[in-house]
């Protein structure tokens, strides 16, 4: 026994020379909260990094610049076992084929924008239309189908990656040359960060975010039904067939959007209630409650099983709850895990959907010697 331990360990070792595989670093120098490795191509032959972020409690989160996707976060549950609660593959190219935006970074303009045109300044645009009549998360290829340059960092509580990237005027349709990073962090208090800046030549929608499927039971061997959510909103957006929002912003009180209290994602949504058809169940742009425009609570899920509490707090107006209604059982994702109806979520934080198309809305407009600035933490506990 205590011989195959020890074949264990040296194995651990040589496959994992900068960790112990026990999530305590070992190096006095703390170098080994942040490896770098190759992740295969893009579809356009470009070399993919890997990033792997490790904070002092174990927590260990990877993310690959093509993308600049998170492509998983091991997190402890109650017990002190670690899973992987991000959805996502193994490999960066089985990111290339048809991928609902597993752990992407999304922009120009991350939700839909309609009939894919909006007029800024007088001027109309036209975007690609990707999803039925509308232009959805980008464009044919967003901000989730480039490889972006990537620096890592360290600091005494946290690690990170900044990644950058200089979008082309005209790209895919939006006005202007924007320059982004997007700095993901792993702090010690079990917080992953992400906080955009960006700043454009000329006057540009912007509304960036992350697409992260969650699956708080670990390793998306389950639906998602069972999870808890509170969101922070007593309003929301309601939608159109197409799931544009009608412009109304309308209370969540006696309807299956309350998740004013912590509430089983699983309880109403089969409600023949006419926005939960036609969003063929969550996928709805909440109106966060906010004081001002700091950081504020947007949302907690726990999963009563592992114990696992998931608290996001943003800078953003709203947040879009989508309860993975088309995920089919088609995608086979990491370890051979098949992803089927509603085996994640996604808590996208941003400004509405279609607001450069909705004057009452609040503005997604970036211009010239504006800067754009926007943060969301996503902090992991249990109970
Ligand atoms: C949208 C869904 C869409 C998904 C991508 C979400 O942000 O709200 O409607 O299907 O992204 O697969």
């Amino acid at each position: 026994m205590i011989h195959r331990i020890s074949v264990l360990l040296s194995l651990c070792l040589t496959l994992f020379p900068f960790w112990t595989g026990s999530g305590v670093p070992t190096s006095p120098q703390g170098t080994d909260m942040i490896k770098k490795e190759a992740f295969g191509t893009s579809p356009d032959g470009k070399p993919v990094d890997l990033y792997t972020l490790k904070n002092k409690h174990g927590m260990e989160v990877r993310a690959m610049t093509y993308g600049g996707a998170i492509v998983s976060i091991r997190v402890p549950d109650r017990k002190g076992h670690f899973d992987d609660v991000a959805l996502g593959f193994d490999k960066a190219d089985d990111y290339t084929a048809k991928v609902p935006y597993f752990g992407a970074i999304i922009g120009r303009y991350g939700n839909r924008i309609a009939n894919g045109k909006f007029t800024l300044d007088g001027k109309e645009y036209t975007l690609p239309k990707n999803d039925g009549p509308n232009s959805l998360h980008g464009g044919n290829k967003g901000f989730d189908k480039i490889v972006w340059e990537a620096e890592p960092f360290e600091k005494p509580d946290e690690v990170g990656v900044i990644f950058k990237h200089t979008s082309p005027d005209g790209d895919e349709g939006y006005p202007g040359n924007l320059k982004m990073t997007v700095t993901y962090m792993l702090t010690d208090k079990n917080e992953l960060i992400f906080e955009y800046h960006a700043t454009a030549d000329k006057a540009t929608p912007v509304n960036l975010t992350n697409h992260t499927y969650f699956n708080l039971a670990g390793d998306g061997q389950r639906d998602i039904l069972g999870h808890e959510l509170m969101l922070n909103a007593d309003s929301f957006t309601p939608v159109d067939k197409t799931l544009i929002p009608t412009g109304k912003i309308v209370s969540v009180k006696g309807t299956p959007f309350d998740f004013t209290k912590l509430t089983v994602i699983g309880a109403r949504i089969d409600q023949k209630d006419e926005q939960l058809i036609l969003g063929h169940g969550y996928d709805h742009n909440f109106v966060l409650n906010r004081k001002d425009k700091g950081l504020t609570l947007a949302a907690r899920v726990y999963e009563p099983t592992t114990g696992r509490v998931m608290e996001v707090s943003t800078t953003e107006p709203g947040v879009q709850f989508y309860s993975g209604n088309f995920l089919d059982g088609t995608l086979t994702g990491k370890q051979g895990h098949v992803y089927k109806l509603r085996y994640g979520f996604c808590l996208e934080t941003q400004h509405y959907p279609d607001s450069p198309n909705e004057p009452s809305f609040p503005s997604t407009t970036l211009r010239a010697g504006q800067t754009y600035h926007s943060t969301t933490v996503y902090k992991f506990s249990t109970r």
